[in-house]
This record gives structure tokens, sequence and C-alpha cells, in this order.
């Protein structure tokens, strides 16, 4: 299993009814099944091609009634309420626009690709309380970082501004993948401060930035 599937699975908790929103493969609904994290899955994806994926890896359960395949956008076509809702992979923007048009689902695991910082503040307005918030790595050589968001509908949480940028948890318990992210981020920044030519006001804004991450560097390193 790919480092940032296995990531998502350890996220994952039962559920008597699990939705899989934009499934495309079908791993995590496999992993829910198989594990039996869940009575019964809807995989949805609003690309026929891509569900029709799911449903090969899935045909045994769908047989069996436990797994059930939708093509829609979003949470629209799921007849029903669902425990835990999983949205990964796609970008903040959409998964906003998907939880937006219903009542936030009971609990939930997003892994957004961009735009975390826009669905936090979203979850947070919508009085969500965050129970992990953190950015995972996949890789060695070609090093990818992804945001893991989860929590559920109700609960509540404060985020200061930084936290909404950062992600809370990687600011409280910092990780090697944020931190990892944090000095790549910083050297790509000082990389492009050093160009000849650059503009003053880019070298400014760069140099905020920059300061920015040297800051959380530093809280961290401090506190490790
Ligand atoms: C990059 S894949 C991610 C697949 C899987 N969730 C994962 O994390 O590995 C994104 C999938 O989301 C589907 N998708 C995009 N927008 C959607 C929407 N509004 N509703 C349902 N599915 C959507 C795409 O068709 C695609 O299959």
């Amino acid at each position: 299993m790919k480092e940032r599937i296995a990531a998502i699975c350890s996220h994952l908790s039962y559920a008597e009814v699990f939705a899989d929103i934009g499934c495309d493969h079908g791993y995590m609904t496999e992993y829910m099944l198989g594990h039996h994290l869940a009575e019964r899955a809807y995989i949805s994806d609003i690309s026929a091609d891509s569900l029709k994926k799911a449903e090969r890896l899935l045909t045994a359960y769908i047989r069996e009634g436990r797994c059930i395949p939708v093509v829609a956008d979003g949470l629209d076509g799921i007849p029903e309420p669902c425990g835990l809702v999983l949205i990964a992979g796609m970008g903040g923007e959409e998964i906003i626009s998907i939880l937006r048009r219903r009542t936030l689902p009971e609990r939930f695991v997003l892994q957004p690709m961009k735009n975390s910082e826009k669905v936090r503040r979203f979850l947070v307005e919508s009085g969500a309380h965050i129970q992990c918030d953190e950015t995972f790595s996949e890789g060695n050589v070609r090093v990818k970082y992804y945001d893991l968001i989860a929590g559920e509908r109700t609960g509540g949480d404060t985020y200061s501004e930084l936290q909404f940028r950062y992600g809370r948890d990687n600011l409280l318990t910092p990780g090697a993948a944020f931190l990892s992210q944090m000095r790549t981020e910083a050297g790509k920044l000082e990389e492009r401060i050093a160009r000849p030519g650059i503009k003053e006001t880019a070298r400014v804004a760069l140099m905020e930035k920059l300061n920015e991450i040297r800051g959380i560097l530093y809280e961290a390193e401090r506190t490790l």
C-alpha cells in the first residue's frame, strides 16, 4: 500500500455507514470493509470511469450489498447520514464546496491537495472540532507532503492565524514531516531571495515568509 493511502487509512475508525467521496481506486473503502470498520460503505465519484476502478476492486462487497457505488457530485448521491466521510486527494476548495452543501458529517477525514488553510477556516467557522491537523510525507528521494485534517461536526475550536496557515498540530507538536517540509521551504525561499536582479518588493515579501518559517523552526527546535 502506498504511504499516502496507508497514512490516510490510519486515521479511519469504525462507522456503521462510511462514505468515500471521490473514491477513484477505492483502496480506502477496501481497507474499511476488509478490517470490519464499517457495516456498509458508499463509494462515490463524479466520474463514472473512475468509479469503475473501485467497483472492480470491491466487486465482492458490492455483490454482498455492503458497498454501494454512486456516480455523483460530492455527497449528492448518498441517501442516508454517514457516521464517517472521507474526502481525500482533492483540492481544498472542492472539498469545501462539497461539505458546504450539506450538514457537516458526524466525523470526517480530509486530505486536501492544496488550500488546506481554507479548509481549516471553513471547519472552524462551521463549529467543527478538529482532532488531528498534521502534515505527513511520502517518499525519501522525491518527498511529497500532504495535510491530514480529521475531526467531528461539533465541539468547536479556536485557531490562531499561524495555526490556520500551517496546521495546528504541526505547530503544537511538530513532527518530522512538517519540519522537513519547513526546512525545504526555507531553502527554496533563500534561493529565490539570492537570485540576482530580484525586485525589492518581491524580496521583502519572500523575506517576510522566510522569517515566519525560521520562527516556526526556531520554536520547534527549541522545544524538541
Ligand atoms: C486524485 S483522485 C483521489 C482518489 C482518492 N480519494 C485518493 O485520495 O487516492 C480524485 C478523485 O475525485 C473525483 N472527484 C473530483 N471532484 C469530485 C466531486 N465534486 N465529487 C465526487 N468526486 C469528485 C475525481 O473524479 C477523482 O476520481
